[in-house]
């Protein structure tokens, strides 16, 4: 396996051109699924089979430059079909993994070569397109940093993939991934929280007063909205779902839904100890400890300045755009009595036996046609309606966009951060705009994979 440093001067090397641009040769990083063991638990606890990548929970970071792009060989080693998808990342719609819709599911035994761009710098992520509901729970994830073309100065650059797993007595994971209990509910949520693969009893990295640290935190649970917290640092909030904020925000709370990210720019304060602090249904409870050994320097850095901004088309006037209506229905508690699956109207108990439960504009599951069609550089909004009685987290493929927060402006006098993934209370509506400038068909779906998986997706096509 290439180390990250042997990686990041590969990247470097194939500085003058995009790494996407020598598509002829084998690429030299190989991302590869298989089964393998982690321990999961604590020690005295047998080593919970997993699906990885490159053995290991979660996969190899991989790290590559703003404007470089990445090319590696997906070789799938396990016994069923599976695709890898890029999450965030601004990409060419055949490289984005989605299987069934981008490209065919990559056999057992078989490869793939993903060549992409990476214009925007930032936290990413990449997990399985495939059967998402099963192979994201049994592991088949890792980070994708891309990194900027100056990065800010920090002492130590932390990526935290943070998971929650429903493991057994006998360490393994319980396999009642399409439990139509918690499908039709908040999605599959888990017993046992990691941290980098790492249970939270033994999730430590020290670290040194007055010690400025990134952290990136990544939500790749399979349905589960973390509330979190850091402890004994202060900071700022500089980038949400890889995206710069125009503004550094003072640190507090940090909601993440599934696939969301945060990036995060903190000074260790506290003598003892940093925590990282997540809010349970019994209390506070510690993700991760940063034990203080040492002192960095003696008085702390100055206050960052923001990120510089990604590549991103500005959002113009919305006078003339369309408004597409995306009313999320179904779910238990909704008295949703019928969708269209398959082209036919079936009634809710149809729909169950099909394994569907929820809908999108009367639809369930992947519609033949798109949800809207737009031409390339035009500006799309799309008006989210929550008529469930469950929070969902919206993700889109192929872009960003922001959630104009003033919905009666026809100019958005208030405007959310760019983000690729939003969060839905029930009974919250949400009008997202973004120009639509990278062609093809993009996913749109609930990142709540059984959501997902019982109807809550459709897709956009840019053409
Ligand atoms: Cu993170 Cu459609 O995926
Ligand atoms: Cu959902």
């Amino acid at each position: 396996m290439i180390s990250r440093r042997h990686f990041l001067q590969l990247g470097v090397a194939t500085l003058p051109l995009p790494a996407f641009a020598d598509s002829q040769d084998l690429p030299a990083v190989t991302l590869g699924a298989g089964e393998a063991r982690a321990q999961l638990l604590p020690e005295k606890y047998a080593q919970t089979p997993v699906w990885a990548y490159n053995g290991s929970i979660p996969g190899t970071v991989l790290r590559t430059r703003q404007g470089h792009g990445m090319s590696l060989r997906f070789k799938n080693g396990l016994a069923e079909p599976s695709t890898v998808h890029w999450h965030g990342i601004r990409l060419e719609n055949d490289m984005d993994g989605v299987s069934g819709l981008t490209q065919e599911p990559v056999e057992p035994g078989g490869h793939f070569d993903y060549h992409f761009s990476t214009p925007d710098a930032g936290t990413y992520w990449y997990h399985s397109h495939h059967r998402s509901w099963e192979q994201m729970a049994r592991g088949l994830y890792g980070a994708l940093i891309v990194e900027e073309r100056e990065p800010p100065v920090v002492d130590l650059d932390q990526v935290l993939l943070i998971d929650d797993w429903r493991l057994q007595a006998n360490s393994e994971i319980s396999d009642d991934f399409e439990s139509m209990m918690d499908r039709s509910h908040g999605g599959r949520s888990g017993n046992w929280l990691t941290v980098n693969g790492v249970g939270i009893d033994r999730a430590i990295k020290s670290v040194k007063r007055n010690q400025r640290v990134r952290f990136r935190l990544v939500n790749v649970a399979n349905a589960s909205i973390m509330s979190l917290a850091f402890e004994g640092l202060q900071g700022w909030i500089i980038a949400f779902d890889g995206q710069p904020l125009d503004t550094p925000e003072k640190l507090g709370e940090i909601i993440l839904a599934p696939g969301q990210r945060v990036d995060v720019l903190a000074d260790i304060v506290n003598e003892n100890e940093a925590r990282l602090l997540m809010a349970t249904q019994k209390g506070l409870a510690p993700l991760m400890r940063f034990p203080v050994e040492g002192l960095q320097r003696e008085t702390i850095l100055d206050p960052p300045q923001p990120l510089p901004a990604n590549p991103l088309a500005t959002i113009g006037s919305l006078r003339d755009v369309q408004i597409t209506e995306l009313h999320m229905q179904g779910g238990a508690m909704s008295g949703m009595q019928s969708a269209v699956f398959q082209g036919r109207e079936l009634g809710m108990r149809e729909l169950m036996s099909e394994g569907m439960v929820w809908a999108f504009n009367g639809v369930a599951g992947m519609a033949e046609t798109p949800l809207l069609t737009a031409t390339r550089n035009s500006t799309v909004r799309i008006r989210m309606k929550n008529d469930t009685s469950f929070p969902h987290g919206m993700h889109l493929h192929g872009h960003h966009f922001r959630q104009v927060l003033d919905s009666t402006e026809q100019i958005p006098t208030s405007i959310g951060p760019w983000r690729d993934t939003l969060l839905l209370d029930r009974g919250e509506i949400a009008d997202i705009v973004f120009v639509a400038d990278n062609p093809g068909k993009w996913l749109l779906h609930c990142h709540m994979l059984g959501h997902q998986a019982a109807g809550m997706k459709t897709w956009v096509q840019v053409t």
